[in-house]
C-alpha cells in the first residue's frame, strides 16, 4: 500500500481521460507525482477509482451526484480514500452500486475516515433518547456498531443481532399540517422534511458525511410528490425515494442582495430542537414549520444552556472548493442574528426569511431523487446539501437501511471576508 506524501515534491493531482462512448464522460482517476516539471505516475499497478459524474436529462438543473466504482469499500487504502474524499466535496453525493457485502463496521470507518478526529459519537449523540424527540421512533441502533442505525419499513425477524423489530417509514402525515387524503396516499406523496442530519445543541457539530446502506428495497412503483402550494409544483419519484438538493446551488439561486445577507447572518437553533418541534406542523413542500405556536415552550424543554445553543452560519464553506452552500436546518431555527449585531426573534418572521431563501433551491428541477437498488451505498456530503425521506410504503414493503454518521470534530467554516469570497 502506498501512503500519501506530507507535501513539498510530493504534490498530487488528478488525471482525467476520456472514455470512446458517445456522449459519455468517464474520469478515471490516478494519482501522479509532479516532480520538478515532469508528471510520472506513481504506481501503475494500484486501484484506479471510477468516478462518473451522474447524467441527467436536458433541462434539469442537478449539477451534483457521481457514480463510483472499482473500489473495495471493505479495504480501503489511503490512496482510494483520497480519491473519494475529492469526488465527494466535488460531487457532493457519490452512488457506490453492489455494495451489500459491506459490513456495519466498514460502513462505519468509511464515515469516520472523513474525521477521525470527531470521535466515534453518532450524529445525533444521545439526544435522540429523550421520549418526546421525534426523531426517537425511526431509529434502532445496531448493537455491536452503535454509530450505524437500522432505518426502513415493516416488521424484520432478525438483522445484525436486532430480533423481532418493526421499522417505521416516516409519513408525512404525522409532521404535516395537511396531508394527502387517504384514497390518495399510495399515488400522491410528499418531501416528508427538507433538512441536515444535525443535532443543532451542545457540542455536537454537524457531520461532514453520511452513508446511507439500502440492504433491502421494496420494489418497483412510482408516485408523484407534490409540494401543495401556490405553485403547482410536482414531481415523479421512485418509491421511497431519498431526494437530495444542493445548498450551492441554493445560494447560487439568490439575488446579489440576499446572497450578501445570506454570507452575513447567522441562524441560531431552538434548544433541544428536535423535542420543540415535535408538537409543531410543517409547511406542505416540507421546508419548514408553520407559526401556530405549537412548539413546546422553552421553558418544558430539557435542561438547557445559553452556551449550548448552538449558533451557525447561513453559509457553508466547501473545504475544497470554496464554493458556499445555504446550509440551513429549516425547521429548527428559532433565530437570526444581523451583521449589525441585532437579532430577528419574531419567529413567523424568521421562517419567512429562510423559506423565500430557500424555496427557490427545492424547486423540480433541482431535486436529484435516488432511485434506490438494493446494495447501493450512498455517501452525501451533508455541509453542502439538503435531504429528506419521501414517499408512503404500504405495511407489507419491507425496507430496510442502514444509516452512518458522526458528529464532527469542527463546527462548519462560514464564508470568508468578502474580499475572498468565492461565487
Ligand atoms: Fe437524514
Amino acid at each position: 500500500m502506498m501512503s500519501l506524501p506530507a507535501g513539498g515534491a510530493g504534490a498530487y493531482l488528478m488525471a482525467s481521460w476520456k472514455s470512446h462512448a458517445p456522449f459519455h464522460w468517464l474520469y478515471i482517476i490516478t494519482y501522479v507525482q509532479l516532480v520538478g516539471t515532469h508528471i510520472t505516475l506513481l504506481d501503475c499497478t494500484m486501484t484506479s477509482i471510477i468516478v462518473e459524474p451522474l447524467r441527467f436529462p436536458e433541462g434539469s438543473g442537478i449539477n451534483f451526484g457521481a457514480a463510483v466504482s472499482n473500489v473495495d469499500i471493505e479495504n480501503l487504502t489511503d490512496d482510494d480514500f483520497a480519491v473519494i474524499r475529492d469526488a465527494l466535496f466535488t460531487h457532493q453525493i457519490l452512488v457506490f452500486k453492489n455494495q451489500g457485502h459491506v459490513s456495519p463496521k466498514a460502513q462505519f470507518k468509511l464515515t469516520q475516515r472523513f474525521d477521525p478526529a470527531g470521535g466515534s459519537s453518532y450524529g445525533h449523540g444521545k439526544t435522540i433518547d429523550a421520549k418526546r424527540s421525534i426523531l426517537h421512533p425511526d431509529l434502532k441502533t445496531i448493537p455491536h456498531q452503535p454509530q450505524v442505525q437500522v432505518i426502513g419499513n415493516g416488521r424484520v425477524a432478525s438483522y445484525e443481532g436486532l430480533t423481532d423489530f418493526q421499522l417505521r417509514h416516516p409519513h408525512h402525515k404525522t409532521f404535516h399540517a395537511t396531508s394527502i387524503p387517504e384514497p390518495e396516499d399510495l399515488d400522491f406523496t410528499r418531501f416528508y422534511r427538507w433538512h441536515i442530519d444535525a443535532a443543532l445543541y451542545g457540542e455536537l457539530a454537524p457531520p461532514v458525511v453520511t452513508t446511507l446502506l439500502a440492504v433491502k428495497v421494496p420494489g418497483g412503483r412510482r408516485q408523484i410528490c407534490r409540494y401543495d402550494d401556490e405553485t403547482g409544483d410536482v414531481l415523479d419519484v421512485p418509491l421511497g425515494t431519498t431526494a437530495f438538493v444542493s445548498g450551492y446551488t441554493m445560494y447560487n439561486s439568490l439575488s446579489e442582495e440576499d446572497k450578501k445577507f445570506a454570507r452575513e447572518t447567522k441562524v441560531e437553533y431552538a434548544p433541544h430542537p428536535y423535542v420543540w418541534m415535535s408538537s409543531a406542523k410543517s409547511r406542505s413542500d416540507g421546508l419548514g414549520l408553520l407559526s401556530q405556536g405549537l412548539e413546546v415552550p422553552i421553558e418544558e424543554l430539557p435542561p438547557h444552556t445559553r452556551e449550548e445553543t448552538q449558533i451557525l452560519p447561513l453559509c457553508w464553506r466547501n473545504p475544497v472548493t470554496g464554493k458556499l452552500a445555504l446550509q440551513v436546518h429549516p425547521s429548527a431555527v428559532r433565530k437570526l442574528h444581523l451583521a449589525d449585531g441585532t437579532a430577528i426573534d419574531d419567529l413567523a418572521e424568521v421562517r419567512n426569511i429562510v423559506h423565500r431563501l430557500q424555496r427557490p433551491g427545492i424547486s423540480p428541477k433541482y431535486v436529484y431523487p435516488h432511485d434506490w437498488e438494493q446494495g447501493d451505498l450512498v455517501l452525501f456530503h451533508n455541509r453542502g446539501l439538503l435531504h429528506s425521506v419521501v414517499g408512503a410504503f404500504a405495511e407489507d414493503e419491507v425496507r430496510l437501511f442502514r444509516q452512518c454518521n458522526i458528529a464532527a470534530s469542527q463546527f462548519p467554516e462560514g464564508p470568508l471576508p468578502t474580499a475572498t469570497v468565492t461565487a
